[in-house]
């Protein structure tokens, strides 16, 4: 465990990051890092409702970090499966984004009156290489749960978010997160489309015996980032981390079991992937 801080450096490349966020990574008419740096929070809060806050963002911070390794990591499988361009350029584009976001969530961290930094595991994990199938599969498998599964829940997830929140800075953070997000799921969908047709009867069929596992990882990973057990959070205080931009686990859960069960299900239904099956299997 070490210390992760997002803080920008002062040497010479300070000025091609900051023009990267202007340019490359713009969404909208205003940039997220603006509204964090000239803004305050607006409510009065409970210390309780701080705290939470404070842990939570933190441990987003974490998670968007190790994200940009994931997408960096799926450019040389998409070199290897020989993928067209615009999936290459766009994947390292998504790793700047997840750069941006862990350091946007350090910026709410601030915003709450918390330290932005956060004991965390700096070394990352190589991705799974899928040895049984041939590089486009392995490249898809992957490529399906970051974007098809991880990405598409986020959205979801975001979106509600967005709605909750009565943090106008916050409320920014939470908006340019989730229309990134809407493109690192098109990532998933997209190469799915375009790899899907020209794949064998029997690469078709390992894909679908990779889904449970898929699953099985995806409920995993989720559900230990909205960890139920500690004092039910309701009422005042409730109120008071929706404002915030925190979402209760317990309504973080619904939503994700939701979203795989209306959006993403039925779209690689429609693939002919068994899906629904994949998802009800046992552990
Ligand atoms: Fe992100
Ligand atoms: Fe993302």
């Amino acid at each position: 465990m070490a210390k992760l801080r997002l803080d920008v450096g002062p040497g010479p490349l300070r000025a091609e990051h900051d023009r990267l966020l202007r340019t490359a990574l713009r969404r909208g008419e205003t940039d997220p890092e603006g509204a964090l740096a000239e803004g305050s929070l607006q409510g009065d809060y409970s210390e309780r409702a701080l705290a939470i806050a404070v842990d939570t963002w933190r441990r987003r911070m974490v998670h968007e970090h190790q994200s940009a390794a994931v997408f960096a990591r799926l450019l040389p499988q998409l070199m290897a499966a020989a993928a067209t361009l615009e999936h290459k350029t766009t994947v390292l584009r998504m790793a700047m984004d997840e750069l941006r976001h862990a350091s946007l969530c350090a910026g709410v961290v601030s915003l709450l009156g918390g330290e932005p930094e956060a004991e965390a595991e700096l070394r990352t994990e190589p991705l799974p290489e899928h040895e049984d199938g041939d590089a486009v599969e392995a490249c898809l498998r992957n490529v399906l749960f970051v974007g098809c599964l991880s990405e598409t829940v986020s959205i979801a997830l975001l979106t509600e978010e967005r709605e909750l929140t009565r943090e106008p800075v916050i409320e920014r953070v939470v908006a340019q997160l989730a229309a990134d997000e809407v493109l690192h799921a098109k990532l998933g969908w997209s190469y799915l489309a375009a790899t899907w047709p020209a794949l064998s009867a029997e690469a078709k069929t390992r894909m679908g015996a990779y889904l449970p596992v898929a699953f099985r990882y995806l409920r995993e990973k989720m559900h230990g980032a909205m960890p139920l057990g500690r004092a039910r959070i309701e009422g005042a205080l409730k109120d008071e981390l929706e404002a915030l931009g925190v979402m209760s686990s317990e309504e973080g859960r619904a939503l994700f079991a939701a979203t795989v069960e209306e959006v993403i299900l039925p779209r690689l239904e429609d693939h002919g992937l068994p899906a629904r099956d994949a998802w009800t299997a046992p552990d």
